[in-house]
């Protein structure tokens, strides 16, 4: 089946331009001036922008964590996801006690499969890394699976790994060409917080900020880029939302180093004074939100280009789930929404003037695809690449409430919010999966993209 886009204006990291576009099937075919089909369907986008679709490389679909699952199935996750513009999502396999890694890729990818409507990858999240662990991560590798995440924190929930064992994974990861990804925070300094405030009968969900504040963070990003650079291995630095932490990553960048780092829509656009509402809890992840001063260093990161990538961290629990820490922060399970939100909050940022266009697509599409080893079929718009495209209006308002979005979740921290410029069109592979506020795609549709961090 042959399609036409005509007379859009394509955007990708690098190149803003006028051409039609032809589609064949699932990948795109040529790019050019005054194309013509003999059959198919011909979509006219005059005054619309064409950019490759999003890439969230960081999700958690019906996982289970913080006393119950996150809220969003896979089927409901990725649904979301094409409303939003994201055409590959990466979701965290979580390693069980006394599992292996392909055991657990395995037992993810059963669940994720006839559920998920555009392209998944997984990161394993390695939480017990005994010698035959470390063994299979050459495996993991072999598999499509180039990419591991080490939790510095959440100690009490048994995610957490060590120095040492991040030592040994880093140092590994640079013998099997594998990409460590850290959630840096200082797992002691939040316990002993968060017992002090409570003890102290401090349980609002301020005491959530306050219990693993700026220092905590930036202690824990300078710990890991520290091991990194020893080690000489890469990292990748997860939703980072502190000033020094920030600071710390431009420098390791600077001597050379190959540090990325990745930050969230909600950090660059909330700040801690969120932790003060009524409805503080639903906005408690972590990190938490933070300063004005950090937000403005994360958006001084983008420009520079020393943040590398922006994705979401969706975890949302549903409101009754978050009430359960209305007397105890540290009864509020981690986690908020943003995969709907993600490509449509940064390129409305765009619109309104902030940053290119270009920026948007190398920092939510392109170069997410080539760290993490999809490129060149996804994060792009050239001949030969898969068609996941967004055609997107630059004139269409949009205010973000619940009821419009796409995800199971019963509310949205993004409720009211109003945006310049909205994806009209999400195509997955060729395949219309979202139309002007409407979800067109089936679950089942998205495929496990095995990938390579091979050069
Ligand atoms: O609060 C968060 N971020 N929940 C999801 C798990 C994680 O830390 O990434
Ligand atoms: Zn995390
Ligand atoms: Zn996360």
């Amino acid at each position: 089946m042959s399609l036409l886009i005509k007379n859009g204006t394509i955007i990708t990291a690098t190149d803003t331009f006028k051409a039609d576009l032809l589609i064949e099937g699932e990948k795109i075919i040529s790019i050019g001036k005054d194309l013509t089909i003999e059959q198919g369907e011909i979509i006219d986008a005059t005054d619309q922008y064409i950019l490759p679709g999003a890439i969230d490389v960081h999700t958690h679909l019906e996982m289970p964590f913080g006393g119950t699952v996150s809220a969003d199935s896979y089927e409901a996750g990725t649904r979301a996801a094409a409303c939003g513009g994201v055409t590959t999502v990466f979701d965290f396999a979580i390693q069980n006690e006394g599992q292996g890694l392909i055991e657990t890729i395995n037992k993810r990818d059963k669940l994720c499969a006839p559920q998920a409507c555009v392209d998944y990858a997984f990161h394993v999240a390695i939480t017990d890394l005994r010698a035959e662990v470390l063994g299979e991560l050459e495996d993991a590798v072999a598999y499509g699976v180039p990419s591991f995440k080490a939790f510095m924190a959440y100690k009490k929930a048994g995610l957490m790994i060590d120095d040492a064992v991040l030592a040994d994974l880093l140092e590994k990861s640079k013998e099997v060409r594998a990409l460590i990804g850290v959630h840096a925070e200082n797992a002691d300094l939040v316990e002993s917080r968060t017992e002090k405030f409570l003890a102290e009968g401090k349980t609002s969900a301020w005491y959530h900020y306050l219990s693993r504040p700026e220092f905590v963070e930036a202690e824990a990003n300078k710990r890991a880029i520290h091991l990194a650079k020893s080690l000489d291995a890469p990292i990748y630095i997860v939703h980072l939302a502190n000033a020094e932490g920030m600071d710390e990553v431009t420098k390791a960048r600077d001597e050379g180093y190959e540090i990325y780092a990745e930050t969230c829509p909600q950090y660059l656009h909330f700040t801690k004074e969120v932790y003060k509402r009524e409805d503080g809890r639903n906005f408690v992840c972590s990190p938490p939100m933070k300063s004005q001063e950090s937000q403005a260093a994360l958006w001084e990161g983008i420009k520079r280009g020393d943040i590398s990538v922006v994705a979401t961290d969706h975890c949302p629990f549903q409101s009754e789930e978050k009430d359960w820490g209305e007397d105890d922060f540290s009864k509020i399970p981690n986690g908020c929404m943003g995969v709907e939100n993600l490509y449509p909050y940064m390129l409305s940022e765009a619109n309104k003037g902030r940053i290119s266009f270009n920026k948007v697509v190398e920092l939510c599409s392109s170069n997410p695809a080539r760290i993490f080893g999809c490129a060149p079929d996804k994060g792009t718009i050239a001949p030969g690449a898969d068609a996941d495209l967004v055609i997107y209006d630059p004139k269409q308002e949009f205010t973000i409430t619940q009821d419009k979005m796409h995800s199971d979740v019963d509310h949205t921290i993004w409720e009211g919010l109003q945006l310049k410029g909205y994806p009209r069109m999400t195509f997955s592979r060729g395949r219309l999966v979202f139309k002007e506020g409407k979800f067109l795609g089936e679950a089942g549709w998205g495929n496990f993209i095995k990938r390579s961090l091979d050069k």
